[in-house]
This record gives structure tokens, sequence and C-alpha cells, in this order.
């Protein structure tokens, strides 16, 4: 056989077996196109005298390489590369959400630095060494019973819900059951489904992909407007009540009323997306529509800004006559992690949740009302939106001067994220401006993000 005189590095990894140390640098070489398609490798013998190995252990690589197709032998000639295609990296597929900006007013997460990570770990370690054993087999498709309890307590408490365990499913967050809910309504024959204009696309194009037809719904500074949903021949609507997403509007309670009676008459369905609840700032958070009508509301919950999207956890309440359909169309898909689910269940069992909700509200109002007074000096042709909830802010762009597009591209030249009224929410309802997120940057950044958002805007 020919030696060649190819000088490859091979980084051999210093512990473990030299035979797999070997196997691995020749992958890793092949797979990032370092050996292309066709080298002749060494000999086993040179490579052997090369890498200080015995020459048995290099055919034994060679051997297995060959066996996995990485190379390949041909009798009396040298050991070549295969054919190789290297399947994609995870990093050739785009990011969903695309890189994020310096300084992020985008709405929709909360501070991910605050995320309490010890007292959440004490709950995690405690569940984990406490759960029985039952607890580490697949999880109860409507959430682990502890956890519904737990929820039912807390919703009752805080949200004014009226619910019992068995009305409570347990779902990775308000988008799974968004869809969820489509899919039943869909499977029961409703066709068309009110939403809120605007509102979040994301949500509208998840009721879509189920096979709905959405119908935008007018909204004022009253919340979603009936009158206009009653003429709209929907079989469920879509509403958030608490603190309409993005104009900030609260369901006035003539509304409320006039909504369960719509829903009752109409043997319609509303989804009420409670996901700002906890954050009020002038009173105490106002309560959930589902207390007026638990017979016609499905209420969805989410963790995702009192605690953190990243538990993927949310709850809803269903009203009894849905429930056996909606386990029907879920099946096993709803299920989420047990574990995830029990700590939550400790964290509020021990006033952890409570704490840190209360703590951060204090810190997201002390923000909102920085972020308002920087707004009303630097850009007072900026009308804001009600500011007593939530963790966003709409600011309408109230002059003829600017538009939205000129702002975003300054924003964007400067790092600092918008979430445009049109552009992001891709309606003309509530004309041109931004849902400001006053919630993402950690709350050290805070006042540099601020002064860079208030730097934009007064250059403009
Ligand atoms: C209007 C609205 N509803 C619901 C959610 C929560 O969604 P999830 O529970 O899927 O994280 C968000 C999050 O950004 C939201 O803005």
């Amino acid at each position: 056989m020919a030696d060649t005189q190819l000088d490859i590095q091979l980084e051999l990894a210093a512990d473990g077996p030299r035979r797999t140390a070997l196997e691995v640098a020749i992958r890793s070489a092949i797979r990032s196109g370092r050996l292309a398609e066709g080298t002749a490798l060494p000999s086993s013998r040179a490579m052997a005298v090369d890498l200080g190995l015995s020459r048995s252990t290099v055919v034994a690589a060679y051997e297995q390489l060959n066996a996995e197709g990485y190379l390949r032998a041909e009798h009396g000639s040298a050991t070549r590369v295969a054919r190789f295609r290297a399947p994609p990296t995870v990093d050739d597929e785009p990011d969903p959400f695309g890189p994020a900006p310096l300084h992020d007013f985008r709405p929709g997460e909360p501070d991910a630095s605050s995320f309490p990570r010890t007292r959440w770990l004490r709950s995690v370690k405690r569940v984990t060494n406490g759960a029985p054993d039952s607890a580490f087999g697949y999880p109860d498709p409507r959430g682990v019973a502890e956890f519904r309890s737990i929820l039912a307590g807390y919703l009752g408490r805080t949200r004014s819900v009226e619910a019992d365990q068995g009305a409570i499913r347990v779902v990775g967050g308000y988008a799974a059951a968004l869809g969820f809910v489509a899919e039943m309504l869909r499977h029961r024959g409703v066709e068309r489904i009110g939403v809120e204009d605007p509102t979040l696309p994301m949500h509208v194009q998840l009721l879509r992909a189920a096979g709905l037809r959405t119908v935008p719904v007018a909204v004022d500074e009253g919340g979603i407007d009936v009158d206009r949903l009653r003429a709209s021949d929907v079989g469920a609507v879509v509403v958030t009540p608490a603190h309409q997403y993005p104009t900030g509007a609260t369901l006035g309670s003539e509304r409320r009323t006039a909504l369960v009676d719509w829903a009752r008459e109409r043997n319609a369905w509303i989804i009420e997306d409670d996901y700002d609840g906890e954050y009020r700032y002038d009173r105490r958070p106002v309560g959930a529509l589902q207390g007026l009508g638990p017979d016609r509301v499905i209420y969805v919950g989410t963790a995702s800004k009192s605690l953190t999207p990243a538990v993927r956890l949310g709850w809803m309440v269903v009203p009894e006559p849905l429930r056996a359909d909606l386990m029907r169309v879920t099946n096993l898909r709803s299920m989420v992690s047990t574990i995830d689910q029990l700590a939550l269940t400790d964290f509020i069992e021990r006033g952890d949740f409570d704490r840190h909700v209360r703590q951060m509200r204090v810190r997201y109002r002390r923000r909102s009302d920085a972020l308002r007074s920087t707004l009303a000096e630097v850009a007072p042709w900026l009308a804001l939106g009600d500011g007593a909830a939530g963790l966003h802010v709409m600011a309408r762009i109230a002059t003829d001067r600017l538009d939205e597009t000129t702002i975003l591209t300054a924003s964007d030249a400067a790092s600092v994220g918008l979430f445009g009224l049109m552009t992001h929410h891709r309606s003309t309802a509530a004309g041109p401006g931004f849902s400001i997120g006053f919630s993402r940057p950690s709350e050290h950044h805070f006042p540099t993000a601020l002064e860079r958002l208030a730097g934009v805007l007064a250059a403009l």
C-alpha cells in the first residue's frame, strides 16, 4: 500500500481509550470538511508512528470508520475518505426569534435576570428528592393532581377564577392552550372565531393553522366592542380582558356582562387570555372574566410573565361540557414535565411565587414610571396608553412629522428593539406607534437601555 504524505492535524483527546480518541478526531475532521472526500489517509503504520499509537489501534479505528461509512478501504490501495455530506447543523436553521437587540423594548418577556434561581432550585431539589417513584412515569395528560389542586386555590385567591381541580388542564403555555382549544372548537363545528384588533399576529396564525377563520373585532379604550362582536357571526372569541394586548384597555364591567350574555345567547365560547393579570399597579388586579361566566369562558393563564416563559407552563380552566372533547383532541400531546409542575406547586405553596410577583410588581412599576416620564420629556409626540398595568405600554405616534418605519429604522440602527403597531402587529386599527415592553432588559441594564431609547427618539 502506497504511503501518503498527508499532513493531517489530528487532535486526540488526552484521556480515554486511544482508539476512541482517534475515531472521534477523524470523524470530526471529515464532518467539518478538513478531510475532503477522496483524501487518502496515511497507512496504519505511518499513522501509528505519527501519533505514537500501536498499529493495531489505528487498524481497529480505520475498520470502525469504514463500517460507519466515513472511510472506504479498497484492496491494495490507500484508505480514503468516503463520500460524506454533512447534515445541516442547527446553526444553519434560522432562529425563529432572530437576534435580540442590545436594548430590547419589545414586549413579551419578563426580566430573565430576575428569575429567582436559588428559590426555584430549592423547589426542584425538594420535589425531586421527595416525589414518589410514580412521579417519574408519564405525566397525567390533564396535569399533575397536586399542581391542579394548588392552581385552583391560587386562581380563586388572586384572579377570582371559579375552578376546582377537575376543571384545570395544564399545558405548555398559552400558545399550546390556544392551539388545542382551536382544534377542539374546529372539531365541534366552529368555523369562525373573533379576535381583538389589534392583537398578536402569532396567535392569529395559530388559530388559522387549526383551520379557523379569524374575524377581527374592534377594540377601544373600554376593551373589545361587544356590539361589533354580536354582528360578526362567530362561534367563539379570544379576549384579553384584564389588559388588552396591545392597547392596555381593561374590559369594563358592563361589557363583561354583555360579553358573557352574548356567549350564553349564542352558545358561543370565550377564550380569556389572562397573560399578565398579576401586574396591576394602581389597585388590586381586576378579577378574571371567567368568574362571571364559568359555563362559557375557557380561562387561560401562564407562568410566562409572572415567572418565566422557559418553564413552558400554562393552565386552562375548562367548562365541563368541553372537557371530553378537549381530551380527545389533545390526547397525549398535552403532557408537560411533572418535575416542573411539582416544582411550581412547591414554589406556590411556600409563598415564593407570590413573593416573586410582589417584588417584580414593584420593579416593573418603577420601570413603567421611568419610561413614561422619559417619553413625555423626549418624545411628547407619542400618546401613551393607560399605564396602570402589565409589562408594556402602547405609544401612538401623534404627529404627522414622523412615521413608524422611520422610527423603526432609527431604532434598529441603534440596536434598540421596538415593536411597531402596524409593522409587527399587521394591523392599522391602532394607527402608527409601538407596543413598548419595559420588562426585558435586566434590572442593572434598564437605565442604559432607557437612555439609548431616549437618544433615538430625541434625535428624530
Ligand atoms: C397577549 C399575550 N398572550 C399570551 C402570552 C403568553 O404566551 P405563552 O404562555 O405561550 O408564553 C403572551 C406572551 O408574550 C402575550 O403577549
